[in-house]
């Protein structure tokens, strides 16, 4: 990680490992479906360490899950302090990308080889972590619904906000 990538608290900027990790979804994605591949969605990316000036970074990945033109690719990030050896792993987070054909459309990927139990675990998780993200957009739409303006200021009654208007 070199110093142009820090942020102003001298620690590399979570901008520039997003970006790591998009080109490292989209070969991953690229390699398995043959295609081009854009990215549709980013799941938890969640900075846990700080990751310094100077430290090795590596990011592994693999394709967790296919389904007709998506793909998840979850990707483990490491950073290595070179000098005292120390391996801190910061974040896992999940990539859905698509495959999309000449005419610009998504299209269909390969279907994907689970060639032993951790590769079972990963794409079941996915399925789950899919089910999840829907269930959880229902909720929300549902929640909203339920918003009224009562319900609105007893809400926020004992959060950190002024409401102005
Ligand atoms: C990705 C894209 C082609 C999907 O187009 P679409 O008309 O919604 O096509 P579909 O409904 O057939 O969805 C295609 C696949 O994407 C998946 N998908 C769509 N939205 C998704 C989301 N928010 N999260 C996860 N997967 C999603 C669908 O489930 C489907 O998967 P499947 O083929 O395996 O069943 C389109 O949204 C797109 O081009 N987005 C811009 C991508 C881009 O430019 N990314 C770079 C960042 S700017």
């Amino acid at each position: 990680m070199i110093p142009s990538y820090a942020n102003f608290g001298g620690k590399i900027h979570g901008g520039i490992l997003l970006s790591l990790m998009d080109k490292v979804a989209f070969a991953a994605a690229s390699k398995h479906s043959g295609a081009y591949c854009v990215t549709v969605s980013v799941d938890t990316v969640d900075f846990l360490q700080p990751v310094a000036v100077g430290d090795l970074v590596s990011m592994k990945a693999s394709v967790n899950y296919v389904g007709n033109s998506s793909m998840v690719i979850g990707i483990k990030v490491i950073a290595e302090d070179v000098k005292s050896g120390s391996v801190t792993h910061t974040n896992t987070c999940y990539f859905t990308m698509v495959a999309k054909g000449e005419d610009d459309k998504p299209m269909k990927v390969p279907k994907l080889i689970l060639e032993n139990k951790t590769d079972v675990r990963r794409f079941v998780e996915a399925i789950f972590r899919k089910k999840l993200k829907k269930d959880h957009v229902e909720k929300m739409e549902a929640m909203k619904k339920g918003w009224g303006k009562e319900e609105m200021s007893k809400l926020l009654e004992n959060e950190r906000c002024i409401i102005q208007s």
